[in-house]
């Protein structure tokens, strides 16, 4: 059996691909109310508002290009079993060509039944309107997450980090939750990687091994240095 690697990705793995990350300076929390554009309740009130949001977003994802980073991750799938936890909408990791992706956030691309989740459609295109529909005649939303509501994945995405091996943490302020626990489920003696060019809060809990770059720089070093360092048994 292959060593099983966790990673944890963020908004910054795929800022250097030209997506807004959501808390840094310029990040696009910045700019919009998250009660106005991310929130079951927005929905109900103004889902013009938000199919705009999320059609803007939805435009440049698709014309986002997988960066260093997200590409060095596919190298590990040569010696390891790799396994990606994503907070990210974008599809910047399946582009890649990385195997085994959990979005726990939703997929921007993917549109759901507003009564039946089960009911989740590829977008043709950038634009969700407000008049599609789903098989069953009920109104399509973007198959986000919104804030406030359940994460249906957190308990997949849990079960997969207790198995890791060895845990990275990529781009992300750790800041929203269930999301930001993932790591305790890893077993105590699991090494944690967090790569970040800024400082982040609290993963100071477990023994963490820091490497302070962009995704780009960071990513590769750390996925050379795990190539080399261990065997595949
Ligand atoms: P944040 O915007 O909160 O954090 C982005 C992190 O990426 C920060 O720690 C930055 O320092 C870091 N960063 C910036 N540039 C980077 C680079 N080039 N390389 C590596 N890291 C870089 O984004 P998330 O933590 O992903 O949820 O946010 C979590 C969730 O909050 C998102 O999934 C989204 C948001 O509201 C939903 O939309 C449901």
């Amino acid at each position: 059996m292959s060593r099983r690697i966790v990673v944890l990705t963020g908004a910054g793995i795929s800022a250097e691909s030209g997506i807004r990350t959501f808390r840094d300076s310029g990040g696009l929390w910045e700019e919009h109310d998250v009660t106005e554009v991310a929130t079951y309740e927005a929905w109900k009130k103004n889902p013009e508002l938000v199919l705009r949001f999320y059609n803007e977003r939805r435009k440049q994802v698709i014309e986002a290009q997988p960066n260093e980073g997200h590409k060095a991750l596919v190298r590990l799938e040569s010696k390891f079993d790799v396994q990606i936890i994503t907070q990210n909408v974008d599809d910047l990791h399946e582009r890649a060509g990385s195997k085994n992706i959990l979005h726990l956030h939703g997929e921007i691309r993917k549109a759901r039944s507003t009564y039946n989740p089960a009911l989740i459609y590829e977008i043709e295109g950038w634009e969700l309107t407000a008049t599609d529909r789903c098989e069953e005649g009920s109104r399509l939303r973007p198959h986000i997450v919104w804030f406030g509501e359940e994460v249906p994945e957190i308990e997949n995405a849990a079960a997969l980090a207790a198995t890791a091996d060895i845990f990275i943490i990529i781009g992300t302020s750790l800041n929203v939750y269930p999301a930001a626990g993932l790591v305790n489920y890893a077993p105590q003696a699991c090494p944690v990687f967090l790569i970040d060019p800024n400082e982040v809060g609290g993963t100071t809990v477990r023994n963490t091994i820091i490497i302070r770059e962009p995704a780009s720089k960071g990513v590769p070093i750390l996925v050379d240095k795990l190539l080399s360092a261990y065997t595949s048994k």
